[in-house]
């Protein structure tokens, strides 16, 4: 496995398991061969309903805790619905409790009594000072190991550091050859901020084809020829390469082997300007305009 460091000098696996979707009854067959191949960052969210079931299987694993890297979110549905007094959609089972409450629930749910990663969910700019607030706290008391965000722009950042006073250590984004956002990639590497991708394979809600398409596109299936490997594992490596780390969600065992076996080859100059020119920019379904 390969580490990044963060900029509060955790360490952090740079090739984790996404789970959004993952059905509950078949995390344990993926758990059980991701950990097998050594994967030891997972990533979940109180949204995606599946703490209980990943901690569970986590526990029992025989994994010490401390090679493990967890990381969870709070979604902003939580955060609506908690502070404010106008009802709420009816999509999630929220109950109205402060954030520090609901977060101890969510280490009740991950069998844990830390989290290596904890982040908001969504940038909505009305919820930073109550998040980050509380947040900041239970990382003091050291129950939460580092913070991050996720689809931050460099507007988003601004207005959280002028109002919380810090810079969280991770922004989660979508990235793709499709949606290569270099701009905000750039902005995070000044502040020493890491950035994570999703959606890597160019998955999106809307176009659910635009996997299909990428994986299948010419620029990238030469690279993958040349290099031989498989047309992931060369977007994995070009996403990585920029320091970027890469949580992939994978339901079958070739699947979670192929994205993780990245470690062992690396692209050209040419060759990753060569897939920066794929660029669309038309995917930001997460970024506010
Ligand atoms: N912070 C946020 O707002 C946010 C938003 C979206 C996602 N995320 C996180 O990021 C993770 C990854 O993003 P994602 O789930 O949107 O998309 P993704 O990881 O880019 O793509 C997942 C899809 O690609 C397929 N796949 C995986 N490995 C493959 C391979 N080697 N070859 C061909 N197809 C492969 C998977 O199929 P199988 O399942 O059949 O293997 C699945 O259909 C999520 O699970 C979640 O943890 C965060």
């Amino acid at each position: 496995m390969i580490y990044g460091t963060l900029a509060n000098g955790v360490r952090m696996p740079l090739v984790g398991l996404g789970t959004y979707k993952i059905p509950i009854d078949k995390i344990p067959d993926v758990l059980e061969s991701a950990l097998a191949f050594g994967y030891r960052k997972i990533d979940t969210a109180r949204y995606y309903g599946n703490e209980d079931a990943i901690g569970r299987y986590l526990a029992l694993s025989g994994v010490p805790r401390e090679e493990l890297f967890i990381s969870t979110k709070m979604d902003v549905e939580f955060l609506y619905y908690t502070l404010s007094f106008m009802g709420h959609r009816k999509k999630l089972p929220i109950r109205k409790e402060s954030l520090r409450n609901a977060f101890f629930r969510q280490l009740e749910r991950l069998h844990t009594n830390y989290v290596d990663m904890y982040m908001l969910h969504a940038a909505i700019p009305k919820y930073y000072k109550y998040w980050g607030n509380e947040v900041g706290k239970l990382y003091k008391e050291g129950y939460i190991k580092s913070i991050g965000v996720c689809s931050f722009s460099k507007h988003d950042f601004e207005l959280f550091e002028a109002e919380l006073g810090f810079v969280p250590m991770m922004n989660q984004i979508e990235i793709s050859p499709y949606n290569t956002n270099k701009e905000i990639i750039s902005f995070c590497k000044e502040k020493k901020v890491q950035v994570e991708a999703f959606a890597t394979f160019g998955t999106t809600k809307k176009k659910p084809e635009a996997a299909k398409d990428l994986l299948e596109n010419e620029i990238i299936l030469d690279l993958s020829r040349k290099y031989n490997k498989s047309s992931s594992q060369v977007i994995l490596r070009w996403v990585l390469e920029q320091g970027i780390s890469v949580i992939p969600k994978a339901s079958s065992k070739e699947h979670l082997r192929e994205n993780i076996d990245v470690l062992d080859f690396e692209l050209s100059h040419e060759d990753m300007l060569q897939i920066d020119t794929l660029d669309k920019s038309i995917f930001h379904r997460y970024f506010r305009r």
